[in-house]
């Protein structure tokens, strides 16, 4: 057991602590200028899959703190040509304060968290997306105010982003209803865990039950990076597009979000993500003040 202050998945990190970088966040985002919080710092952004907003928000934010970032993207480091990723971790740790991984298997992050002696940082696994949905509570707080006894309903492919939203329903204390196709649901282990904590958690194969009288609605793509059996998916989760009629069964004043990219005519109609209950943008740019607040606190800066 160490100190180190890693930043791997909602449901290792106390509510006090997720809290504070969320309220943090919102500070961050109302000042004009961040400068210095992070002087001489360096990060590491390591990428195994794409990626625009978690690249583009982690290099500006530890650039815009008065750090630097060094990226690494797919097929640009040794760990292709089969370097460990233990020994990558540990040759990193001798050049920066920290290191984000975007990776498919979650196994990789939690190797690369054990071998660093720098904070390690989830941005995306297949298993989590947790600096997402940090971003997503954010966004959820600013429009319909404090997240606790709230409902939040996902309908769609029961993924990595959906299983840091179920994370996040215990941590935050809101209510979840995933509807999803059976094959894809999360994993009934997941669902215990969340249930077993106190969470609010609930799964159906019904996307109107989901979504009927909910705050917020979310979806994400239906087939994410590495998924291969699309045909079926696409099939699969045809029942589960939010569409204008599915969106009406919330509330008149819900919110709609997606962690994007988008793929419109399929999770999601444009007549929704593109219409006025739609915070996609505000949710994409808020991902920024958040990996500014994780990265302070994973630097040691206050909580
Ligand atoms: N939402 C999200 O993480 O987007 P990227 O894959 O572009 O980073
Ligand atoms: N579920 C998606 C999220 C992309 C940000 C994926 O893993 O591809």
């Amino acid at each position: 057991m160490t100190n180190i202050r890693h930043f791997l998945d909602l449901d290792l990190i106390e509510t006090d602590v997720l809290r504070k970088i969320l309220d943090r966040a919102v500070t961050l985002k109302a000042e004009s200028s961040s400068q210095d919080r992070l002087s001489g710092k360096s990060v590491a952004l390591v990428f195994e899959k794409p990626s625009t907003r978690t690249r583009v928000s982690f290099e500006l934010a530890i650039l815009q703190l008065g750090g630097h970032a060094v990226v690494l993207d797919q097929g640009d480091t040794q760990l292709g040509r089969g370097e460990t990723v233990g020994d990558t971790a540990r040759v990193l740790s001798e050049y920066v304060d920290a290191i984000m991984l975007r990776t498919s298997e979650a196994k990789n992050l939690i190797e690369m968290s054990q071998a660093a002696n720098v904070p390690v940082i989830n941005g995306l696994t297949n298993s989590s997306h947790p600096c997402q949905i940090m971003a997503d509570v954010m966004t959820f707080e600013a429009n319909k105010g404090p997240i606790n006894g709230k409902t939040v309903a996902w309908s769609g492919d029961g993924n990595n982003v959906a299983a840091s939203w179920i994370h996040a329903a215990v941590k935050f204390d809101f209510e979840l209803r995933l509807a999803s196709p059976r094959p894809l649901q999360n994993s009934t282990e997941l669902i215990s865990w969340a249930n077993n904590n106190g969470g609010k958690v609930l799964v159906s194969e019904d996307p109107k039950l989901a979504v009927n009288g909910a705050d917020c609605v979310v979806t994400d793509t239906w087939i994410s990076m590495g998924d291969n059996n699309g045909k079926e998916r696409l099939r699969l989760l045809e029942p589960y597009r939010i569409d204008k009629e599915l969106m009406s069964a919330a509330k008149p004043d819900a919110i709609f979000m997606h962690c994007l990219p988008a793929h419109r005519g399929n999770e999601v109609d444009s007549e929704v993500i593109d219409g006025p209950q739609s915070v996609v943008w505000e949710e994409a740019g808020n991902r920024l003040p958040v990996q500014k607040s994780i990265l302070m606190w994973c630097l040691g800066t206050d909580v």
